[in-house]
């Protein structure tokens, strides 16, 4: 059968919605009034069946994400579903073939998503990097923080959102994966992030100076099945954390159970036993490098490493990208030529690895996505993507 894959018209958003509510299990919902698959900052790609049926759709989004203390342009995968009858005949990976090749052209050199499953990820280059973990904590662990007593709370104002914005741009810029928060995917007026959360809370040091915040979510009821959902908790100082958190164990009476969004090396964790917190939910999401001399160029790298290595890329999947690539570093910034010997060899999966700082090469060579270089090769590839671990706080 001929399938023609293309963008959906302005008339076929509902398509969309339909194929997606089966998909993802809300289709008892009527499509909402106003509601578009498409947006300023989302192009929902289709496959239609000569019948004119969209049988397979996937969204690429226009976002930004840190790596290196820089922003990359990135084409965040979103709503991929197949018709039921027709999965597992190659139309998944038709659309995200074509999606690949179209977020290449308008300028994302790395694409980002979170899976329900990897593998048909995995067989078209995207490998996991991350996960986005809640942690379940008891609010009566929290209640035996002390808070600073410099250090005062108060729910945020408008006024406060720019410097609540900046203070997670600040941690954001110095991690790895971690989203931009600004662009069309996240046109919030301050009206609008504060209707956003229950409580916006903002941490105050004795200069006036805001210095942390909390964004959270009061659940139903009032018994021991109560919770808090705190989404984002920043404190640019281990005053404002430990009184952020703090503030939590003062919901134990009510809300017993605390759920907080937390990276591997968050500043909570000095502040928590790990046996006190449990993973309440862990969602995974995978890299794929989509422009490879793009995407080295877009992220930073160390400023005091110095050095070159021959890569040999292989991927079927981007044609555009494979082949023998020279990677030169220097002085921060990063490029990768056409040529050289070709000495380490990278699959897709191991390139998305590397690239993220999610695996050392001995590690990829052990998972067979890196093959030939030495010690010399795999210290100067370890050196260049090391960092804090790959943390993604912003699902799509
Ligand atoms: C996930 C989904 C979109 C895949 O679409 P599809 O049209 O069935 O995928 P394809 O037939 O093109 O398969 C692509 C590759 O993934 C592999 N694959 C697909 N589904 C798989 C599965 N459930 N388990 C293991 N491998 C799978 C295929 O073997 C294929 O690999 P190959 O090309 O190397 O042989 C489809 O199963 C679906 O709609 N699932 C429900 C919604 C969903 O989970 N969406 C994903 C959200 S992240």
């Amino acid at each position: 059968m001929t399938y023609q894959v293309r963008p959906l018209g302005p008339g076929e958003q509902q398509l969309a919605w339909d194929l997606g509510s089966l998909a993802f299990g809300y289709h008892e919902q009527p499509m909402p009034e106003g509601w578009a698959s498409d947006s300023p900052s989302r192009r929902t790609l289709g496959v239609f069946d000569p019948a004119g049926r969209l049988v397979a759709k996937a969204v690429d989004r226009e976002q930004g994400q840190w790596f290196g203390g820089r922003i990359v342009p990135v084409g965040g995968v979103a709503g991929v579903a197949t018709a039921a009858e027709l999965r597992g005949h190659g139309l998944g990976r038709l659309v995200l073939t074509e999606l690949l090749g179209g977020a290449r052209e308008r300028g994302a050199v790395i694409s980002t998503l979170f899976d329900t499953i990897p593998a048909p990820y995995r067989a078209l280059g995207w490998e996991e990097v991350g996960a986005l973990v809640y942690q379940r904590v008891p609010a009566r662990v929290l209640a035996e923080i002390r808070p600073d007593a410099t250090t005062t709370l108060r729910p945020a104002t408008e006024a406060d959102i720019p410097a609540v914005q900046e203070i997670y741009r600040e941690v954001a810029r110095a991690g790895t994966g971690m989203m931009e928060r600004s662009g069309p995917a996240f046109a919030a007026s301050p009206t609008q992030v504060l209707a956003d959360h229950h409580g916006l809370t903002v941490a105050v040091d004795k200069t006036g100076d805001i210095v942390g915040y909390a964004s959270w979510d009061r659940g139903p009821g009032y018994d021991a099945n109560g919770k808090l959902t705190v989404d984002d908790l920043i404190g640019l100082t281990p005053e404002a954390t430990r009184t952020l958190l703090a503030m939590f164990g003062g919901w134990a009476s009510v809300a017993p159970t605390v759920l907080i969004r937390l990276g591997a090396a968050d500043p909570v964790w000095s502040l928590l036993a790990r046996r006190d917190a449990t993973p309440e939910s862990s969602q995974p999401w995978m890299l794929r490098v989509v422009d490879a001399p793009a995407a080295v160029a877009a992220r930073g790298w160390p400023r005091h490493l110095t050095g070159e290595v021959d890569l040999e890329l292989a991927d079927d999947v981007c044609p555009w990208q494979q082949g023998p690539h020279r990677l030169v570093l220097s002085g921060g910034d990063g490029r990768l030529e056409p040529g050289g010997a070709g000495t380490v060899r990278l699959t897709p999966r191991g390139l998305a690895s590397w690239y993220a700082g999610a695996a050392t090469p001995q590690q990829l060579r052990r998972s067979g996505f890196l093959t030939g270089g030495d010690a010399g090769t795999d210290e100067l590839l370890r050196t260049a993507t090391a960092g804090p671990a790959p943390t993604l706080h912003d699902y799509f």
